[in-house]
């Protein structure tokens, strides 16, 4: 009986365990699941396979695009909570887990945001989920990007929703399917803001006004964008200065802000639908109080210090340009999050470890999280970096891309 539970296999599985098995069978497997140690900041601590030696690697890999992971203010509050609160609100936000804090920092980040309201959930991705069964029905029409995240498409497949995929930041594809729809219907687009394997951002801009001429709702997924992009790194509409706000935006509170969790920002009625319609609220345990404490000081400290972000465009744009002079394919990203294309799956991993060894953590991207021929090296810059570590990265780039021979010659 337990030997047939074991071996049917579900889609998603059967997925997983062959990228398991090619990655053992090529000796790939040491550079995934590569142990770190220490604070994630602009360097990591990280061991190669199983020997356990910690070399000290300027950390390109890290979603830490503000740099704010370890500020020493942030640290301060999350210690301050940890003493007051402990280190569980054991409860769910509906029963005994709303705190003070909760309540202070959601009223933060939509005042941060510039929306009416903000609700916090355990994760990102527990956040899209939150947002799009609440909202969508088997009679509705969802219009969803494809490359857009795993939790959004598992967001609509739980909805029951129809989607209806685009090509990627396709606009004329996505009106021409959107003209097909009755206006009568309810429609929604659902878009990452900045997409988290290629680095381009979205055209929300266009996005809006489709919705507009269609009777559409838009709902943005900023996971990738809060304190990475935008004016004080308030995120795609902030980017593109849009003057009316998509219905919902949804984001991870675990990449450009240092803590855990996710959110959802919109107008006080939505969000009061998101709180006691959705399920993640309801059912499942609030963020503890050292989190959110950190959280709080983050966005304060954002809010007050233009130069973080104006350092994460200029290191970004260093980065860019330079990998680009060397002739790397960075793709269409104009984001923090910069792809390097190699296509080649070992060609990618056998960068990734030469870079590792150099004293440089970058993370090898492949099937299923992008497609077979498109694998990658995925770089993240971050604030945190100093300009002679981008220097010192690029010349390691140059010599094994000349060694591996994949540089455009240019
Ligand atoms: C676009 C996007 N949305 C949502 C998530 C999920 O965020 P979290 O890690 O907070 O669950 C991710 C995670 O990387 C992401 O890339």
């Amino acid at each position: 009986m337990k030997n047939s539970i074991i071996e049917s296999s579900t889609h998603t599985r059967a997925r997983l365990r062959m990228m398991y098995h090619w990655l053992s069978s090529t000796g790939h497997v040491k550079l995934l699941p590569r142990k770190t140690t220490g604070m994630s900041k602009n360097t990591v601590k990280a061991s190669l396979g199983t020997e356990e030696i910690y070399d000290e690697l300027i950390h390109l890999g890290s979603y830490n695009y503000s740099g704010l992971n370890g500020h020493p203010d942030i640290i301060s509050e999350a210690e301050k909570a940890l003493k007051v609160y402990g280190t569980s609100t054991s409860g769910v936000r509906l029963l005994n887990g709303t705190l003070d804090i909760h309540c202070l920092f959601e009223k933060k980040l939509a005042s941060f945001l510039g929306t009416e309201d903000a609700v916090t959930f355990s994760s990102g991705l527990v956040a899209n989920i939150a947002a799009i069964t609440a909202l969508c029905n088997e009679e509705d029409i969802i219009f969803s990007d494809e490359l857009n995240h795993q939790s959004i498409v598992d967001g609509i497949k739980l909805s029951q929703a129809k989607m209806i995929k685009f090509m990627h930041s396709n606009m004329d594809q996505l009106e021409s399917l959107l003209k097909k729809e009755p206006l009568y219907k309810r429609k929604f687009i659902v878009t990452d803001g900045v997409f988290s394997m290629d680095g381009d951002i979205c055209n929300l801009d266009q996005i809006m006004l489709l919705a507009e001429k269609y009777n559409a709702s838009v709902i943005v997924d900023d996971a990738h964008s809060i304190a990475a992009i935008g004016t004080r790194g308030r995120g795609t509409s902030s980017y593109f200065k849009l003057s009316k706000m998509p219905d919902v935006i949804t984001g991870s509170l675990s990449k450009g802000l240092p803590g855990l969790g996710g959110y959802i920002a919109g107008s006080k009625e939505l969000i009061n639908l998101f709180r006691y319609g959705s399920n993640p609220y309801i059912f499942s345990a609030s963020l503890p109080a050292p989190i959110v404490a950190g959280l709080l000081k983050a966005v304060e400290i954002l809010e007050d210090s233009p130069i973080i972000m104006e350092k994460l465009q200029r290191n970004e744009q260093l980065l860019r340009e330079g990998l680009k002079k060397i002739g790397l394919n960075t793709m269409s990203s104009n984001s923090p999050i910069i792809p390097i294309l190699i296509g080649d799956r070992s060609l990618t991993f056998q960068f990734a470890e030469l870079l590792h060894k150099e004293g440089i953590y970058v993370n090898p991207i492949i099937f299923p999280a992008v497609p077979l021929s498109k694998a990658r090296l995925r770089i993240n810059a971050s604030s945190a970096l100093s300009e002679e570590q981008i220097h010192f990265s690029l010349e390691k780039f140059e010599g094994i891309a000349r060694t591996l021979n994949i540089c455009k010659e240019g």
